[in-house]
């Protein structure tokens, strides 16, 4: 399972990337936003910072809502770096301007997903990644991880090339679900990355490893 981070703060993404586990970064308005950055050619040239610092795939978000305007975004997008990738939402221009890009070999990522059904159409249109939003299911008293199981079981049948990338993951453990119910990629926010580290048995056991050396060091002294 290849691991993305999900945000738009450079640090964060040097800090995910020094650990030597980043494959790649994903990003939205909001987190372009939370971050200060406005106005396209701010918004472009914080795309390319991002690609400057990251090998692996860069999801950059299209604002417009319509084919035309959707089609343009992303091809100026597209100019920015190599590893950029077009991140549409899921409503019907978005589906048939994925169809597009994927005729003119433009990877792209499908976002804002909530149902299986969607997930079909997207990996029809020949989406290269596909987002289920974990996080924002589980806030509807929902199970985000059952919908990961079912578009796994669903493009496993069908064999469809498009990749599950959980999104929205909010929590350490939505990353160990979201790899066993089959997602082929995890973005999730640097603590949920981090949060993976802990486990107190690990501290007091490498604690007791530390004291025995030095014991053991000392008496042969
Ligand atoms: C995915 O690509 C989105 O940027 C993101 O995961 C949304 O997460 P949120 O629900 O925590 O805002």
């Amino acid at each position: 399972m290849k691991f993305f981070i999900d945000t738009a703060n450079l640090d964060q993404i040097r800090e995910a990337k020094d650990l030597g586990i980043l494959d790649g970064v994903t990003t939205n308005p909001s987190l372009m936003a939370k971050e200060g950055i406005t106005g396209t050619n701010n918004v472009m040239k914080h795309y390319k910072a991002i690609c400057d610092i990251v090998e692996g795939d860069v999801s950059a978000e299209v604002i417009s809502t319509d084919f035309k305007g959707m089609i343009e975004e992303g091809q100026r997008l597209m100019d920015i770096a190599q590893n950029i990738v077009v991140k549409v939402p899921m409503i019907k221009d978005g589906v048939k301007a994925i169809a597009w890009f994927t005729e003119h070999e433009i990877p792209t990522n499908c976002t804002l997903v909530f149902s299986a059904g969607q997930a079909i159409l997207a990996a029809k249109a020949g989406a290269t990644y596909l987002s289920p939003f974990i996080g924002r299911i589980d806030d509807m008293n929902w199970d985000g991880m059952e919908l990961i199981k079912q578009i796994a079981e669903i493009y496993g049948i069908q064999g469809y090339d498009t990749q599950i990338l959980a999104a929205s993951i909010r929590t350490p453990l939505h990353i160990v679900q979201a790899a066993q119910a089959g997602a082929d990629v995890v973005t999730c926010p640097l603590s949920a990355i981090l949060g993976l580290l802990k486990h107190p048995l690990t501290d007091i056991g490498l604690q007791q490893f530390l004291a025995d050396h030095e014991k053991a060091k000392a008496k042969s002294n």
